[in-house]
């Protein structure tokens, strides 16, 4: 099967039909099929309302939204926006607060079975979500409410995995987890990327678009204001700030070590600022 690209065509939507103040306003945005793509932004640019769309949530109030073959607008039917979502996995923030079940197979179940797959089917999905998120099997018999946090979590995405999206959407997902829960999470997302899923990451940490997107999507009060990679939005520190973001911490660190005297090339990741800095104080020495 083709894997479905995402195309949201000048695409504007408000809450309310009375509000002049527009949640999103001309959005034009091509995500290709295989992407990962760090969605940032402040509090309230319309993030959340923008993947929303591309789940069928809501529809827009003007312009056009295409996953794969499906086309939606303003006045598509509920049934025809919920077929973007046979495309689409949507994470929302903290979903550990939506599990609800007596175990965690009866949990990670209830979309397949939604879904009309054979019971042999949905055991076979649930199976290889816990695989995907790195639990164990043995959790099967569980109950949600008596695991950490951070499985808790991650049963939660296993649920929206087990229907086997092309696309999935996360939104804040290592909010409120702590570092060892957060490096976990983030591997089994790329693992998914790896293996051919499109990953649409909301986050307010640039570290980890730093780290794991290909495209960044920045967002400001509603309008898309930059879609690039991330090498090219965090190499201007002046459009960061216009745009309320954070630089990566390497980013930074380079910044302070230039300021300093210390010109090293322009690097996103840690490790390699690192390795920057040891070869050219070893340098140094040898002088
Ligand atoms: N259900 C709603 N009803 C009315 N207005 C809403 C609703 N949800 C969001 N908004 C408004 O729409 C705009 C965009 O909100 P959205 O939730 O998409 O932002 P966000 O970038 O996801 O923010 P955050 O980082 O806080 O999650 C904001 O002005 C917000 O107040
Ligand atoms: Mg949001």
């Amino acid at each position: 099967m083709v894997k479905p690209a995402i195309e949201i065509k000048d695409v504007s939507f408000s809450y309310s039909d009375f509000s002049t103040r527009q949640a999103l306003d001309q959005v034009k945005l091509t995500i290709k099929a295989g992407s990962y793509v760090g969605i940032v932004g402040h509090t309230g640019s319309g993030k959340s309302t923008l993947v929303s769309l591309i789940d069928g949530l809501i529809r827009p109030t003007k312009g056009t939204i295409r996953v794969g073959s499906v086309v939606v607008g303003a006045s598509s039917s509920a049934q025809e926006l919920s077929r973007l979502r046979r495309h689409v996995g949507y994470v929302f923030q903290f979903p550990e607060q939506q599990l609800f079940a007596e175990n965690v197979e009866t949990d990670i179940a209830f979309g397949p079975t939604n879904l009309g797959w054979s019971a042999a089917k949905v055991k076979q999905a649930v199976h290889d979500a816990l695989d995907l998120v790195g639990l164990p099997q043995t959790l099967k018999s569980r109950s949600p409410f008596s695991l950490s946090g951070g499985q808790m979590r991650r049963v939660a995405i296993a649920g929206v995995l087990a229907m086997r999206p092309a696309i999935l959407i996360l939104d804040e997902p290592t909010a409120g987890l702590d570092a060892m829960a957060t490096h976990q999470l983030m591997t089994n997302i790329a693992h998914l990327h790896a293996q051919g899923t499109t990953i649409l990451l909301i986050t307010h940490q640039m570290d980890q678009v730093a780290q794991y997107a290909d495209q960044v999507v920045v967002m400001n009060h509603g309008h898309l204001v930059k879609a690039a990679p991330p090498q090219v939005i965090f190499a201007d520190p002046n459009f960061l700030v216009a745009n309320h973001l954070n630089m990566p911490a390497a980013v930074q660190i380079n910044h302070q070590l230039g300021r300093a005297g210390v010109t090293l090339p322009p690097t996103m990741s840690m490790t390699a600022l690192a390795d920057q800095l040891v070869t050219r104080l070893r340098g140094r020495q040898i002088e």
